[in-house]
């Protein structure tokens, strides 16, 4: 793992967001997240004004890794570069994308599930993945089960994964961290309600720790 990557498996658990009003909320979720313990966000190009928010949350919490995701094409990684992200996740593995990131040094998650997934991964050099979508593609069993060929990979799994199972999720050695919305909800953010978002990751990052012991 990278220096960005260790940081990420030191905090555990990657918040997913999807911010619909990034000039009101980007900061004070920054905030919430950086008082819950979790200095790291995976913005998602889900909804328009992605690199505003990336931008705005970099440049008022330099600390914080402000990260790209849901990332589709090319035009995006300069886009999420130029706003200030220090990482970029895809949803799938597409070759083109990630070789265009390692040709611009930006670390990138690829989202991978198969055996087929794993080996391009492989064969580009990449050493941590995201597993997506999660418990959907067969949960921590499947991650286990392709562990056993390609045991060089670390990943980020996301995609079904909140309070309920994090602790079987975290204490598997092959995970770097956890990612997921439960403590970014539109419900939580669109109300405004950063006390209880910084309670859910004070609460992630018990259990993280509680499970690694
Ligand atoms: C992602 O893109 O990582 C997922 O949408 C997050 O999944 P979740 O909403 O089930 O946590």
């Amino acid at each position: 793992m990278n220096e960005l990557q260790t940081k990420i498996a030191k905090i555990g658990v990657v918040p997913v967001i999807k911010l619909n009003n990034p000039t009101r909320d980007a900061v004070p979720l920054a905030d919430a997240l950086c008082a819950g313990g979790v200095p790291v966000a995976e913005v998602t190009f889900r909804a328009a004004g992605a690199a505003d928010a990336i931008r705005l949350m970099a440049q008022s919490h330099p600390e914080m890794l402000v990260g790209a995701g849901t990332v589709l094409t090319t035009a995006q990684v300069d886009e999420a570069m130029a706003a200030g992200a220090t990482f970029i996740v895809t949803p799938g593995l597409d070759i083109e994308i990630v070789k265009y990131c390692q040709e611009k040094g930006i670390t990138i998650f690829p989202g991978c599930t198969t055996p087929t997934d794993y080996h391009a991964a492989y064969k580009l050099g990449l050493e941590v993945l995201k597993f997506f979508p999660a418990e959907q593609s067969g949960g921590l069993d499947k991650i286990k089960a392709m562990s056993a060929p390609f045991p060089m990979f670390k990943v980020m799994p996301t995609g079904g994964i909140g309070l309920k199972n994090l602790a079987t999720y975290a204490a598997c050695p092959v995970i770097c961290a956890c990612g997921g919305s439960y403590m970014v909800t539109a419900d939580l953010i669109d109300n405004g309600k950063w006390d209880e978002i910084t309670e859910l990751c004070k609460k992630s990052i018990e259990i993280v720790k509680e499970a690694r012991k």
